[in-house]
């Protein structure tokens, strides 16, 4: 068995996020641009002869609920991965979260692609790229664009990455929320106010082409996210929000996925760095403002040898 092996894996915001009509498995098929942003989880898997999974969450994340290690997303990535290779999965894993839990960030699926990496290193069994991504794929919607990170366009239900052009560098205010959300309830939330949405998600065209410009006003203008309506709707407080960052000097404020973290597209690092600035005068309603840019690298091994 090799030394202890160290991997970062980057939160992600939906640029684009197209939803059609549920499926019948129950999953939206969607059209979605992923962009990974440079706000990331660190996970080291060392040797061990039995399985063990440790998570440190920075204090301002305070009492959030994490799950056991028997539901932990990182356990179920080691079962999957130790089954395709037939082997028993043992490690000791600790996590260190910066990226907001249940925030829409996709921090559980960073932790299980930084796990994939990590103990395909550790137990030294050189998986394939094409095996990486389909475990990830049967993890979750989101880790196998958590593996490729950059900007990629989304398909499926969001486990099918394609890698797009994107010559631009991004600028973004996160501001989490400490009270998550639900995914599947804001699933549910759009379920039930477009009952008439079409099979085919919406198209992204000229996010892509402002991608591919690199303009900030461009993207601004495209940035979409049909999961907005329905999770501002469930908790009304994140319009204000968006709202607040637009007012700041924001291009555009945006729901990150499901929600409830607030992003902000801005024009530059110092227009970036002048939103948070704002939002930090307001500390006892929003004690983390983070700023990040994008695109940044997928899981990656910051540990060698
Ligand atoms: O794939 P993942 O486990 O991340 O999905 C979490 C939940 O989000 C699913 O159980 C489902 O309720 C919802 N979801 C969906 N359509 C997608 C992705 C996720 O309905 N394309």
């Amino acid at each position: 068995m090799n030394a202890e092996r160290t991997v970062r894996a980057p939160a992600k915001i939906n640029l684009h996020l197209g939803v059609g009509a549920p499926r019948e498995d129950g999953y939206h098929p969607l059209l979605t641009v992923y962009q990974a942003v440079g706000l990331h989880d660190d996970l080291t898997a060392r040797p061990s002869d039995t399985w063990s999974v440790e998570v440190e969450v920075p204090d301002w994340m305070g009492g959030i609920a994490l799950p056991t290690v028997e539901d932990n997303i990182v356990t179920r990535a080691a079962r999957l991965l130790a089954r395709h290779h037939g082997l028993e999965p043992t490690g000791a894993v600790h996590v260190v979260k910066s990226i907001p839990v249940a925030g829409g960030m996709a921090g559980g699926s960073a932790d299980a692609a930084a796990a994939l990496v990590a103990l395909d290193r550790l137990w030294g069994v050189q998986t394939s790229d094409d095996d990486l991504l389909r475990i990830a794929g049967e993890l979750g919607s989101d880790v196998p664009f958590a593996l490729v990170g950059g900007t990629a366009l989304g398909t499926g239900r969001g486990e099918l990455v394609a890698p797009v052009a994107d010559t631009g560098t991004w600028w973004w205010v996160a501001v989490p929320s400490l009270d998550g959300l639900s995914t599947p309830a804001v699933y549910r939330h759009f379920d039930e106010l477009h009952p008439d949405a079409a099979p085919e998600p919406p198209a992204a065209d000229d996010l892509l082409a402002a991608l591919a410009a690199g303009d900030p006003h461009a993207l601004a203008a495209t940035l979409r996210n049909d999961l907005q309506a329905p999770a501002i709707d469930l908790r009304p407080e994140l319009g204000d929000l968006l709202d607040r960052g637009e007012a700041e000097g924001a291009l555009r404020g945006l729901i990150s996925g499901s929600g409830p973290t607030c992003v902000f597209l801005c024009e530059s690092a110092d227009a970036a760095r002048a939103v948070a600035g704002a939002f930090a005068d307001d500390s006892d309603r929003h004690p983390v403002v983070l700023v990040a840019n994008g695109a940044v690298a997928g899981a990656h091994l910051v540990t060698y040898g």
